[in-house]
């Protein structure tokens, strides 16, 4: 099977020297990539900017802004069946990027800020993807109903939703705890490194992969 993933934050530039990003370290998207390509399927792997050395037999796609991964997103998506969207995709970026490194004058400096393209939401509804698609959700409270909104919002076939408030779970830590949110109910993974819970996480998208096949989706 053919699998997209995205992976890892997005910077979004002010000026030639500094940028607004996240603390997604990319782990989590990587660890994916990594387990979908030993379950033997062809993985691509479109990821912001991360420290982290691309896993062995996956195709690699390296971007830096939402606006990119947008693009990357769009000339590939059609080609898969499934998408994974793990990115922590910057929600706002900045009006204006300035060609000069800003100089520091008075006390305070106001950055006007644009919303990002919404990628994942834009799957079914601008590329009219018709595969499996999965999202994340990281969530700070009220997690399975935040994430059960964005499953309805963004027309996904699962939300993986995390607490990222947790200490020790979440961003740019080895391990994750996450709910797995399904149209029709919703099952906990209790906390694992992201290496184990990724094989976990490739089964259950795979049944629901299977599951709506069987279904003729
Ligand atoms: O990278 P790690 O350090 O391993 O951390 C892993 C993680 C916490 C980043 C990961 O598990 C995770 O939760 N990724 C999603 C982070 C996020 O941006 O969540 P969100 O709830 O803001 O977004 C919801 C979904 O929409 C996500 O699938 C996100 O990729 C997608 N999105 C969001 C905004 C946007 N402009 N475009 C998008 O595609």
């Amino acid at each position: 099977m053919k699998v997209l993933i995205t992976a890892g934050p997005t910077r979004e530039p002010i000026d030639p020297v500094r940028f607004l990003s996240n603390r997604s370290s990319g782990r989590m998207g990587y660890e994916l990539a990594s387990a979908f390509a030993k379950a033997g399927h062809e993985v691509l792997l479109i990821s912001g900017p991360t420290a982290l050395d691309v896993p062995g037999r996956v195709d690699f796609l390296p971007v830096e802004t939402a606006a990119e991964m947008h693009e990357a997103v769009a000339q590939h998506l059609g080609k898969m069946e499934v998408a994974v969207f793990a990115a922590a995709v910057a929600d706002y970026t900045t009006s204006k990027v300035e060609s000069q490194k800003i100089k520091k004058s008075g006390e305070r400096l106001t950055l006007e800020l644009v919303k990002t393209p919404d990628i994942l939401g834009s799957a079914r509804s601008e590329h009219n993807y018709t595969g499996t698609l999965v999202g994340f959700a990281a969530e700070t409270e009220n997690l399975e109903q935040y994430a059960r909104q964005k499953l309805q919002a963004k027309a996904c076939d699962l939300i993986i939703a995390n607490d990222v408030s947790q200490p020790g779970i979440g961003f740019d830590s080895d391990r994750n705890e996450v709910l797995l949110v399904y149209p029709e109910g919703s099952e906990a993974l209790p906390e694992a490194s992201k290496h184990d819970l990724a094989h976990q996480l490739v089964q259950a998208i795979l049944e629901v992969h299977l599951h709506r096949s069987a279904s003729g989706a």
